[in-house]
């Protein structure tokens, strides 16, 4: 039991490392969270510092999730709750993180890092998805938004309705919170295009 929750507590506390304001402060010495759409994300962190920090920001962050599940896999005692939890501490971590006033980014980065770690197959179909329809529309919400809508559907329909699954639809809720303004703004055709320098801070 102890070793679980301290695997869980880690994993917030992992989580809430938000690279995006570490590297944005280092290279530009500005916090991210005022420039552009105010995400502390790897796309807003594409907008505000380009494209080689932007990457880095997104493979760290999805780093973290990865992280996270593994170390609930060594320390959850063969548990499927336990890097269930863990993930989504990471993601809780990334969204209201401890470091940083509790203002982060949108967990999508930590997201797939996290569902890929515990449901490869089903992570793979949402992803290959998402990404078709990023690349069609350009919009990053509106194929992050089918991502996590789709990792549960795809664990339900492979009949893996256990904690995966219901972790998979927390972190769905997550999500569609944190992409609230995202949502309201592709609903109005206002909503920032991949690619483009704008972004409105929300
Ligand atoms: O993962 C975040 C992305 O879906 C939207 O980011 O900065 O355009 O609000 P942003």
């Amino acid at each position: 039991m102890i070793p679980s929750l301290i695997a869980v507590l880690f994993s917030y506390l992992l989580g809430s490392v938000s690279f995006s304001v570490l590297l944005a402060k280092s290279l530009k010495g500005i916090d991210i969270r005022q420039h552009g759409s105010g995400n502390a994300g790897a796309t807003n962190t594409l907008r505000v510092l380009g494209k080689g920090p932007a990457i880095l920001v997104l493979i760290l962050d999805v780093l973290k999730g990865i992280a996270a599940v593994w170390l609930g896999r060594w320390l959850g005692e063969g548990s499927e709750w336990v890097p269930a939890l863990c993930g989504i501490a990471a993601i809780v971590g990334h969204n209201w993180p401890l470091y940083f006033r509790f203002r982060g980014g949108k967990g999508i980065a930590t997201t797939i890092g996290v569902m890929a770690t515990l449901a490869l197959i089903p992570a793979l179909y949402a992803g290959a998805i998402a990404i078709l329809l990023i690349v069609f529309t350009r919009y990053v919400s509106l194929g992050s938004l089918i991502f996590v809508l789709l990792t549960p559907l795809f664990l339900w329909i492979f009949g893996e309705i256990g904690p995966y699954f219901w972790a998979s639809l927390l972190i769905c809720i997550f999500a569609f919170w944190r992409h609230r303004s995202n949502i309201v703004k592709l609903a109005q055709g206002r909503e920032n295009k991949l690619g483009s320098k704008g972004g409105e801070r929300v």
